[in-house]
């Protein structure tokens, strides 16, 4: 069998997952309040009582009572095992799951929360400046005059970096640590290390301080750049005239990686409407200015071509995605490179238009002059990507021409063949078949010649029914019948397992020394002193994190079962209980010590005499 997934994986990986989209991919949600509710996928009803909780990234069902965090619920749901599930979230988010259990690890995460922590703070940081800042008139005169209001700045967080070298250096970077942090965190640069971007005028000046580092943004406008659940990994900056480099960003650092992260996918997610489709532009301001216009459903790349994974962070949102290029030719090479990169996702349901805008504008430029109504109508009417496809194939063929029918089916056919088998290819084919003015068999016929070496035609993983159904999953109905009935039965440990998952602050009460729970065999026993560790470790560590943990255990399933079964119990009381049940397996583990050790004097005592002799 593959190695363990280490668990620092399986925590990155819940953070990066936002259980939102996990399980409105499979169960349409719907937005009530702070939750998203639906009907529960775990038993029949007609009222909706499933409720998803994203600040806690918990689901819970209060007809039936299941409940746990998205690799929980994606067990559930596919009826998968653990690492299958782990699998296939990993896959979502466009990473691979190692198999080894490596304390490196586990180092980088913890590496990585300080670095959230400190851009959390540079953030923080250059809000404050655009509004106490001296000088901060400048950048408020910046964004006034680009038409930016005080609502749209605070809901994209958009700040100021001062003019000076130091400012954020010596405001955060307060100790050696901090300062590795900042440097970690692509916000601060070594001196003497990168020479090309920036000539050190006042180098000399800083050495006499002492200072080894000074500040990436200077004099610009900042805009945070947000991961999926809201945590600021990295920044873009503005120079407010016309210097250059007109746009300065992070570098690529550990939390943060340029080729697949959308500014403004958390705000759009944040804002109180569900989309079902998403725009995506080019640039910051694009977003900004549409957000402005009322059209709060736009994203951006930053400044790297569309790949493939930001595709699928879109289409796991919603199913239709307008592309939004600046309207010169970069902009019109760029639609056609989104064009092939989109083809192999256009899976049936999924949607794409182009929306192409006149010679010299940009969607931030363009929906300021057509004004929202006008914009959201050319948004509504905007070519398809087949009418796009077909257009630029031939628009400098003569397709009356059997050379030019020729030439157009060459070059169509190993674009068609990238799109997954379905309604869409096909509707693709017929297309061609149209223009061409061959029938579709006779096409078909003409694609299957010459075609490279055909891959596996078998359909995607997903739409296999369950290897083997799993044994948990199918008779869970009948255990929570019983459930009551095995309470009694239940280990002590695996109960105050149950208590601290769901109250995971009652770890903090534990004040006894739980050294000798260390030597315990029993699962249960070793597992609830990891949570009660993780918990003193990190005080906020959440229900989600610690049920991370559990599903990599051989207690993983057991665990979610109680969880399902029962509901909720009052909080009083809990904490008591808590620390009665911990006392209690101490005193269990210690007398068992203790009878061990008087065994060993016993023995010792009766063979050594003799041992002598
Ligand atoms: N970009 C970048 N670095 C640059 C220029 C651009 O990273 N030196 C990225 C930014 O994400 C920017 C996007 O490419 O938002 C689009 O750039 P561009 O069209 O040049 O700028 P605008 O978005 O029109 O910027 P503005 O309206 O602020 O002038
Ligand atoms: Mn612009």
């Amino acid at each position: 069998m593959a190695g363990l997934i280490p668990q620092a994986f399986i925590d990155d990986l819940l953070h990066r997952t936002d259980i939102v989209e996990v399980i409105d991919k499979r169960v349409a949600l719907k937005k009530q309040g702070n939750n998203f509710t639906a009907c529960c996928p775990f038993h029949q009803e007609k009222t909706p009582s499933f409720s998803v909780n994203q600040d806690r990234q918990f689901y819970y069902c209060f007809g039936c009572g299941a409940g746990g965090n998205a690799i929980g619920f994606v067990m559930n749901f596919e009826q998968s095992e653990f690492p299958q599930a782990v699998e296939n979230l990993a896959r979502d988010a466009g990473i691979e799951v190692p198999r080894e259990e490596s304390k490196t690890q586990q180092r980088k995460s913890s590496e990585n929360a300080i670095i959230i922590e400190v851009l959390e703070l540079a953030s923080k940081f250059y809000q404050y400046q655009i509004r106490q800042h001296e000088k901060k008139s400048s950048a408020v005169t910046y964004l006034q005059e680009r038409g930016v209001s005080g609502e749209i700045a605070r809901d994209f967080g958009i700040g100021y970096a001062p003019t000076g070298w130091e400012n954020l250096l010596t405001s955060i970077g307060t100790d050696d640590k901090r300062q590795q942090s900042l440097l970690r965190a692509g916000l601060i640069i070594e001196r003497n290390q990168d020479k090309t971007q920036n000539k050190i005028t006042d180098n000399e000046n800083s050495r006499a301080n002492g200072r080894n580092y000074y500040d990436r943004f200077r004099e610009r406008i900042m805009f945070p750049i947000r991961d999926s659940r809201g945590r600021t990994i990295a920044f873009g900056g503005r120079v407010l005239n016309d210097d250059k480099p007109k746009y300065l960003n992070s570098p690529e650092t550990a939390v943060f990686r340029k080729g697949s992260e959308l500014y403004g996918l958390y705000e759009a997610k944040k804002f109180g409407e569900k989309f079902n489709k998403l725009l995506l532009v080019e640039g910051y301001m694009d977003v900004i200015a549409l957000a402005q216009m009322g059209i709060r459903n736009a994203v951006a790349t930053l400044g790297t071509a569309t790949s493939s994974r930001h595709l699928n962070r879109m289409f796991r949102q919603v199913s239709e995605i307008i592309f939004c290029f600046d309207g010169d030719d970069a902009g019109t090479a760029a639609a056609w490179r989104a064009l092939e990169t989109t083809l192999p996702l256009m899976e049936d349901g999924r949607q794409v238009k182009f929306l192409f805008l006149p010679r010299g504008a940009d969607p931030d430029t363009h929906v300021r002059a057509v004004g929202q109504d006008k914009f959201l109508e050319e948004l509504s009417s905007a070519p398809p990507l087949e009418q796009f496809f077909f257009d630029k194939l031939s628009q400098d063929l003569d397709v009356n021409s059997i050379e030019g029918k020729a030439r157009l089916s060459n070059l169509a056919k190993d674009y068609i063949r990238q799109i997954p088998h379905g309604v869409y290819g096909q509707l693709m084919l017929d297309r061609l078949s149209e223009l061409l003015g061959v029938n579709s068999e006779s096409l078909e016929k003409l694609l299957a010649t010459n075609s490279p070496a055909q891959e596996s035609s078998s359909p995607p993983a997903e739409n296999l029914p369950p290897a083997h159904p799993n044994e948990w999953q199918r008779s869970g109905r009948h255990q929570n019948l019983s459930s009551n009935l095995s309470v009694y039965r239940k280990p002590a440990s695996l109960k105050a397992i149950e208590l601290l998952l769901r109250n995971p602050e009652i770890a903090l009460a534990v004040s006894i020394d739980l050294k000798p729970l260390r030597t315990a065999e029993d699962e249960g026993r070793k597992l609830l002193l990891s949570l009660i560790e993780m918990v003193k470790k990190d005080p906020n560590t959440e229900t989600f994190t610690l049920l991370g943990y559990c599903y990599g255990t051989s207690l993983g399933n057991q665990l979610t079962q109680l969880l399902t079964a029962e509901k909720i119990t009052p909080q009083e009381g809990v904490e008591d209980e808590f620390l009665q049940i911990l006392d209690n397996i101490m005193s269990d583990i210690v007398k068992k010590l203790e009878l061990l050790q008087l065994k060993h004097d016993l023995q010792s005592r009766l063979y050594a005499p003799k041992d002598q002799n």
